[in-house]
C-alpha cells in the first residue's frame, strides 16, 4: 500500500522518481507527488495517476528527491492528502499506518504545529521539524521520532540545504538500491522493480533500520542504535528480476499478460523438482525434514485470493496425507483466542509477502508456541519469507495486476507439492503413486496451456454478463474455493456483486436469489460429485436462472435452453481447480473490457495491503 522512491545522484533523478513510480503504482494510485531539493525544496502532487505528474514534472531537473505513490488511508483522495507532507523545509513521504497519530497530533498542535492534512503522515514532517530544534541533524532526528511512531510505516525523508535522504522502517518494505555505472547514486524504494532502471543491487532494510543516504555513501544503523557494517551486516542482492519481467509487452493490460504467463509461471514453479521421481522434504527448506516429519496437524493462514489457494489445500492435505487441516483468514486468526498446538504446522500463503495480517497471523501463532512455519510466497526477501522458518518460494514472477493469477496457480502447484510430501511422510502413498502425482504435475503447464485457448467462446459469453448487476459462483468439493475465487475475481475488476457457494448449500437460501437476471455460473469437472452438482443446477434452471458451466470434456452436462455450457479439453483429477480457474479469470477479465472498468487497477484496491 503505497509506494515510495527516493534518490540521490549525480545525473538528474526527476525521470527516475517518475519511472519508479510509474512500476510501483500498483500498491496505490490515489495520488502523487514528489519533493525535489534545488536545494530548496519544490512539491508537485496530483489526484490520480502518475501520468499526472509526470506532465507536471516536465523540464523539472534535481539530484535529490523522494516520491509517492498513495493508497488513502486517512483522509480522502485530493491534493491536500497527497504525499509529500512538508514542515518547514523538510518533507516526508510514508506508507503504512501510524496507530498514534492522534495523541502526537495534540502534542504537536499544543505545540503550534498547523496541519493542511488529514493524514497521519503530516504528524511525522512536524515530529521531525520539533525534534530538529533540539538534536542537530536530521539522521538522528529521525532516529529520535521513529522511536515514538507506533504502527506499521517506511519513510523518507529530506529536508532543504541538505545532502542527503534518511530513510526508516518498521513492518513495511523498504530496500535501498546502490547505483552503478558513471551515474552512480544511491536509491530507495519500496520495492526491486522501481530502481532496476539504475541498479540490480539491493540491500533489504530489516525493522527499525534508520538508513541515511547521500551521493557517495549509506550508512544503517539498527534498532538498538548500533551502526551497521554494510555490506556486512546488511548484504547486497543482486535482483534477479529482468526489467522485461514488469514490462507489458504486446498485452493490453497485466492482468491479461499474467493470465497467459500461467505455463510458463507454473513450469518455473515446477523446475525445483526436475525430473526427480520422489520427492523430498528438502524442497522446503533444510529444516524442513524434521518439521514436517513432527507435523501432526496443519494450520494454513493466508488472504483473498491465497486463502483460497489455501481452501483448495485442505481437501489435498486430508485426502492424500490423512493430516487434519483447517484453514483461516489471517486476520481473523491474529485477533481470535484459539487453542495453540506446537505440533501444528503453520503454513501462510502470500503472493507478496508483505500483507500486513498475514504477517500478524505468523507472528501471532509464533508467539503462541507455533514454531513449524512454512512460507509460501512468490517474492524471496519479504517480511513473511524472512518471518518464517521454511519456505517454498512460488516463481511466478512479478505479479503487477491487482487481481491475482498466476500467483494463484502456483501457489495451489506448491501446496499440492506440500500435500504429496506430507502423504509420503504419513506412508500413505506408494512410489507409483508418488510418481504419478509428480507426472501429473508436470504436466499442468501443458493442460493450462490448452484451457487459454477457450478464450474467444469466453469473451462471448462476457458480453453477457457485463449488464448484470449480481452472479452466483457454484462448486462443489474442491472446486468450491474456486467457486468463491471466481466471484472474487468479477467483482473486484468488474464491480458486478458476486457470490461463491458450495452447490449443495444453494437450497439453504440464495436459491431465493435466483431469477433471469441472475446468471450462475458453475463449475462442474467430471468428478465424484458431478452427478450431485447436476440435481443442484436443476434446481436453478427450473427457477429459470440462466446457467453457465464450465464442464470436462467427457462431464455429461448438457447444452440446452438457458444452460450455456464450455468443455475444458481433459478432466485433470485432483489438479482440476489448476484448470477450472483460468477460465474464471478470463471471464472476469473479458467481463471488465466490456464494462470499460480500470483492469489492473480496479477501484479502491491495491495490490499489496500492507496496512491492517
Ligand atoms: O500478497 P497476498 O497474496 O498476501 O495478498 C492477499 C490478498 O490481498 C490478495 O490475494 C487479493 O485478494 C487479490 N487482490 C485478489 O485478486
Amino acid at each position: 500500500m503505497c509506494g515510495i522512491v527516493a534518490a540521490v545522484a549525480a545525473r538528474n533523478i526527476v525521470p527516475v522518481l517518475i519511472e519508479g513510480l510509474t512500476k510501483l503504482e500498483y500498491r496505490g494510485y490515489d495520488s502523487a507527488g514528489l519533493a525535489l531539493l534545488n536545494p530548496t525544496l519544490t512539491r508537485l502532487r496530483s489526484v490520480g495517476r502518475v501520468g499526472e505528474l509526470a506532465v507536471q514534472a516536465e523540464g523539472q531537473v534535481a539530484h535529490h528527491g523522494i516520491a509517492h505513490t498513495r493508497w488513502a488511508t486517512h483522509g480522502v483522495p485530493s491534493e491536500r492528502n497527497a504525499h509529500p507532507h512538508v514542515s518547514g523545509g523538510l518533507a516526508v513521504v510514508h506508507n503504512g499506518i501510524i496507530e498514534n497519530y492522534a495523541e502526537l497530533k495534540q502534542e504537536l498542535i499544543a505545540g503550534g504545529y498547523a496541519f493542511s492534512s488529514d493524514t497521519d503522515t503530516e504528524v511525522i514532517a512536524h515530529l521531525i521539524q520539533h525534534t530538529l530544534k533540539s538534536t542537530p541533524g536530521l539522521f538522528e532526528a529521525v532516529r529520535l521520532v521513529a522511536a515514538r511512531l507506533v504502527g506499521a510505516y517506511a519513510i523518507a525523508v529530506v529536508q532543504e540545504w541538505s545532502d542527503a535522504i534518511v530513510v526508516a522502517r518498521h513492518g513495511a518494505p523498504l530496500l535501498l538500491g546502490l547505483g552503478q555505472g558513471e551515474n552512480g547514486g544511491n536509491y530507495a524504494a519500496s520495492d526491486a522493480s522501481a530502481l532496476l532502471q539504475v541498479t540490480r543491487r539491493m540491500i533489504y532494510l530489516e525493522d527499525g533500520d534508520v538508513a541515511e543516504l547521500t551521493r557517495a555513501a549509506i550508512r544503517i544503523v539498527d534498532a538498538g542504535g548500533t551502526a551497521l557494517n554494510v555490506p556486512g551486516d546488511r548484504p547486497v542482492h543482486e535482483s534477479t528480476l529482468s526489467a522485461d519481467d514488469v514490462e507489458m509487452g504486446d498485452y493490453q493490460h497485466y492482468m491479461q499478460k499474467e493470465i497467459f504467463e500461467q505455463p510458463q509461471a507454473l513450469a518455473a514453479t515446477l523446475e525445483m523438482i526436475g525430473g526427480a521421481q520422489t520427492l523430498s522434504p528438502n524442497l522446503f527448506g533444510v529444516a524442513a525434514p524434521e518439521m514436517l516429519r513432527g507435523a501432526r496437524s496443519v494450520l494454513i493462514l493466508a488472504c483473498g485470493t491465497s486463502y483460497h489457494a489455501g481452501l483448495v489445500a485442505r481437501y489435498w492435505i486430508e485426502q492424500l496425507a490423512g493430516i487434519a487441516c483447517s484453514v483461516e483468514i489471517a486476520s481473523e486468526y491474529r485477533y481470535r483466542v484459539s487453542v495453540p498446538n506446537p505440533e501444528q504446522l503453520v503454513v501462510a500463503i502470500s503472493q507478496s509477502g508483505e500483507t500486513a495480517d498475514t504477517l500478524a497471523s505468523v507472528k501471532h501463532a509464533k508467539a503462541l508456541g507455533m514454531g513449524r512455519t512454512l512460507a509460501i510466497c512468490n517474492v524471496p526477501e519479504s517480511a513473511i519469507v524472512r518471518e518464517c522458518a521454511l519456505r517454498f518460494l512460488t516463481r511466478a514472477g512479478p505479479e503487477i495486476g491487482v487481481a491475482s493469477t498466476k500467483a494463484f496457480t502456483t501457489q495451489l502447484a506448491a501446496l499440492f507439492l506440500l500435500a504429496v510430501t506430507l502423504a509420503k511422510q504419513a506412508g500413505r502413498l506408494t512410489p507409483e503413486q508418488e510418481g504419478a502425482h509428480l507426472k501429473a504435475l508436470r504436466h499442468l503447464p501443458v493442460a493450462v496451456q490448452k484451457v487459454l485457448a477457450l478464450e474467444p467462446e469466453i469473451r462471448a459469453w462476457a458480453t453477457q454478463f457485463a449488464d448484470k448487476q449480481h452472479a452466483l459462483f457454484l462448486g462443489r468439493g474442491h472446486h468450491y474455493p474456486i467457486a468463491l475465487e471466481g466471484a472474487l475475481k468479477l467483482k473486484e475488476i468488474s464491480y458486478i456483486h458476486a457470490e461463491g457457494y458450495p452447490a449443495g448449500e444453494l437450497k439453504h437460501g440464495p436459491l431465493a436469489l435466483v431469477d433471469k437476471d441472475m446468471p450462475v455460473i458453475s463449475v462442474a469437472p467430471n468428478d465424484a460429485l458431478l452427478e450431485k452438482l447436476k440435481s443442484n443446477l436443476k434446481e436453478v434452471a427450473a427457477r429459470g436462472g440462466e446457467l453457465y458451466v464450465f464442464a470436462d470434456a467427457d462431464s455429461a452436462v448438457d447444452q440446452e435452453a438457458g444452460v450455456h455450457v464450455l468443455r475444458l479439453p481433459e478432466h485433470y483429477g485432483l489438479l482440476s481447480p489448476v484448470l477450472h480457474v483460468v477460465p474464471l479469470q478470463l471471464l472476469s477479465y473479458h467481463t471488465a473490457l466490456v464494462k470499460g472498468t480500470d483492469v489492473d487497477k480496479p477501484r479502491n484496491l491495491a495490490k499489496s495491503v500492507t496496512v491492517e
